[in-house]
């Protein structure tokens, strides 16, 4: 069904955190990682000016992926701190986030950007991981699955999009979903859209097995616990035993 992604993707979402040096010295170190996880894609997303020495800390041959964390949806154009899709593919760029709760809350992303932003972001051959998810407040009216519904709705049907479930209330607070919570939104999504769905939200070592383990979770976007390689490297771990645990 997804030809090119998985059985369980891994992607650090480093957000504003490490520039072009810092970036380097993580992708020289991880840049042979997947060869020791089988079954495990394992992508990077540094900030935007982080990009070009990521990719070349990693070097030719390595099979860590590096995606931007947003993608506008024009060619080229006077659209002011915006980024095109080709030239994230020039840079050697493979994908982009779309969508991050981040993007839609401090910087008025709507379902519809989003929409045109993966769209444009497929169109030049590049991968989407499109972050959908509700608020604490959405989640206590009881609102999840229409908010989701709406958010998936909008987007794409593609082999190299992937959605990622990352409810607003865990992220970067500390507060996991449960298993069991992840596991019901991730079958809900995947009842609206045939994608492999990653789960986000203070993902850690400590949980990222059990939340891997879940049927329907196929990933983890990780945030805060990404910078760190040493617990990136356990959760990509994880992933890896997930796989085996489910061969
Ligand atoms: P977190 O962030 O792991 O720090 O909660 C996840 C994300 O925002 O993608």
């Amino acid at each position: 069904m997804w030809p090119k992604i998985g059985p369980v993707l891994v992607a650090g979402n480093w957000k504003m955190f490490k520039g072009p040096h810092e970036a380097r010295a993580f992708a020289t170190r991880i840049r042979h990682l997947p060869e020791r996880l089988p079954g495990v894609d394992i992508v990077v997303c540094p900030p935007y000016v982080s990009l070009h020495t990521t990719v070349q800390g990693l070097g030719e041959g390595s099979l860590v992926k590096v995606y931007a964390q947003n993608v506008h949806w024009g060619l080229e154009g006077p659209f002011t701190g915006e980024v095109s899709a080709p030239m994230l593919a020039e840079l050697g760029v493979s994908g982009a986030i779309v969508g991050h709760s981040e993007r839609r809350q401090l910087f008025a992303e709507t379902d519809e950007t989003v929409r045109f932003r993966a769209e444009a972001a497929l169109d030049a051959g590049l991968f989407v991981i499109a972050c959908v998810g509700e608020t604490e407040a959405e989640r206590e009216a009881e609102e999840t699955e229409a908010v989701l519904a709406r958010q998936v709705g909008v987007l794409p049907h593609h082999e190299r999009l992937v959605v990622a479930y990352e409810p607003v209330w865990a992220i970067g607070t500390g507060r996991t979903a449960t298993p069991e919570m992840a596991q019901e939104a991730h079958a809900f999504i995947k009842s609206l859209h045939d994608a492999p769905v990653l789960y986000g939200g203070s993902v850690k070592p400590e949980n990222a097995l059990v939340l891997l383990s879940q049927p329907d979770v196929d990933g983890a976007l990780v945030g805060g616990a990404s910078l760190d390689p040493v617990s990136f490297e356990a959760i990509c771990q994880a992933g890896a035993e997930s796989v085996a645990a489910a061969a």
